[in-house]
């Protein structure tokens, strides 16, 4: 039974205001209590008001971490990364963004370089924040030949290549994500959606749990800690 909370709000900017506010506050208890802090951070656009406003914050940005939850394989200067956005706006606060992609002609190499890189890094993860496509897919596990690696890698295994089936139109390429139980070893496990399509798929996966046909349900039947999730019309 996955044990979700709605929250919900009259807008975006209402939503992006509480998210980034519950973020900052996770922040600063991490780095009190282990002295550091390290978040996994979605691409798409729902998310870009909440990092506006969390970039604001005054925190110790010198100790904290980012990882994308994901990455499209493009090169790094490339509009579509989405290390590029998280870079330009969490670096120049002070914050460690690391890239994700070495090789990005090889899907599968590409993963095993995304896995090598964070597995250098303290985990887990304080926070894992995600948003969630129409067809479900979360972070970069999507419908099609590649869902159950991503869901089914060995517990240890923090990223895969991926090669969604269709390739999404918003970026027609390969992908490295993290996989189901990177996303689930997350100490704060928190998704932040917009209307009402998405709310009614999202509940309906929930719903459905280990048998939705959406990845984000499959992901999620796995979860043992309560997930926040934020929504807005
Ligand atoms: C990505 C994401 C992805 C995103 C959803 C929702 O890089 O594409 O990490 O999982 O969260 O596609 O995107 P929107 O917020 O743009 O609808």
């Amino acid at each position: 039974m996955i044990e979700a909370e709605f929250w919900d709000y009259d807008s975006v900017d209402e939503m992006a205001d509480a998210v980034a506010g519950d973020i900052g506050f996770i922040v600063e208890s991490a780095i009190e209590a282990r002295g550091n802090a390290l978040l996994a951070l979605p691409g798409g656009k729902t998310p870009v008001p909440i990092y506006q406003r969390l970039a604001k914050a005054e925190l110790p940005w010198k100790r904290v971490t980012i990882i994308p939850g994901d990455e499209r394989l493009v090169p790094m200067d490339n509009e579509l990364s989405n290390v590029r956005a998280l870079a330009k706006t969490f670096l120049p606060v002070g914050a460690r963004v690391i890239p994700v992609t070495g090789d990005i002609a090889d899907v599968k190499l590409a993963g095993n370089s995304a896995d090598a890189r964070l597995q250098d890094l303290p985990w887990p993860p304080d926070v894992v924040l995600l948003g969630m496509g129409t067809d479900g897919h979360t972070a970069s596990i999507f419908p099609g030949a590649d869902l159950e690696d991503a869901l089914n890698a060995p517990k240890a295994r923090r990223m895969v290549g991926v090669t969604p089936d269709p390739l999404p139109p918003e970026a027609p390429v390969g992908r490295v994500t993290l996989t189901r139980s990177a996303i689930l070893s997350a100490r704060t496990l928190l998704i932040a959606i917009t209307g009402q399509e998405k709310r009614d798929l999202l509940e309906q996966a929930i719903e459905d749990g280990h048998s939705s046909k959406l990845p984000i349900g499959r992901v999620l039947a796995e979860a043992e800690q309560p997930i926040d999730i934020h929504w807005a019309p």
